[in-house]
């Protein structure tokens, strides 16, 4: 499974880059109002920060033909990015066109295996479902993950699994083991993820034991 990082401040994005663990930025209307930055030079600056990498930019028009116009020119921004559509018929009829043309979608606020099923049919290179916006109304966001899944393998059907609305490093397991191709990963969640107690009380023991090795008072002085 890929990671991508879910958000639009570059901070963020830099940091957990460092990492090495980043294939692609997913963004949202939401997140670039809360980045505060202008649209366009936000997302140029995300994809050269994550060279090579999928940059999500989501669309705004709410009609098919505005969809189709507003993705084309954030698509011609930069060659990493990929337009991110609503899961409406509108987003659809935009999805199969701007797929027509060569250019890669995500389509996005999945919520069951029929509507991933009719997005996988318009030619979205992503499906999005929102794991944690599923949990968070009683239902089971990691099973309708593993069940789109399932239906595409059953289908042979190419367009990737993108886990998104994480919540917690718990979710990216599971997330993982529903056979999802991608998770979109908050900043915080990656913290969280890489945090383990034995790991930073292993280290301090190595190192304590290190620093009392024969010698080492002298090397110091
Ligand atoms: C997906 O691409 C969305 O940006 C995101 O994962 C939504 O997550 P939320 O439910 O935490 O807003």
């Amino acid at each position: 499974m890929e990671f991508f990082i879910d958000t639009a401040v570059v901070d963020e994005i830099r940091e957990i880059n460092a990492w090495g663990v980043l294939a692609g930025v997913t963004t949202n209307p939401s997140l670039i109002v809360a980045s505060g930055r202008d649209f366009k030079e936000v997302i140029g600056e995300i994809a050269e920060l994550v060279p090579g990498g999928a940059i999500s930019a989501e669309v705004t028009a709410l009609d098919a033909e505005g969809m189709v116009k507003e993705g084309k020119e954030v698509a011609a921004w930069h060659q990493q990015v990929v337009v991110k559509l609503p899961l409406t018929p509108a987003g659809l009829q935009a999805c199969k066109a701007l797929t027509s043309e060569g250019i890669k979608t995500n389509v996005t606020l999945c919520f069951s295996v029929p509507q991933a099923l009719l997005a996988a049919r318009a030619g979205a290179t992503y499906i999005s479902p929102f794991a944690g916006r599923v949990d968070d109304i009683g239902w089971d966001g990691i099973g309708l993950i593993r069940e789109i899944k399932e239906a595409y393998v059953l289908g042979d059907i190419e367009t990737k699994v993108l886990a998104a609305s994480i919540r917690h490093p718990m979710h990216v397991q599971q997330a993982a083991l529903a056979g999802a191709d991608v998770a979109t990963i908050p900043y915080k969640v990656f913290t969280q993820m890489i945090k383990h107690p034995l790991t930073q009380s292993g280290l301090d023991g190595f190192m304590k034991d290190w620093a009392g090795r024969a010698g080492a008072s002298a090397e110091a002085a």
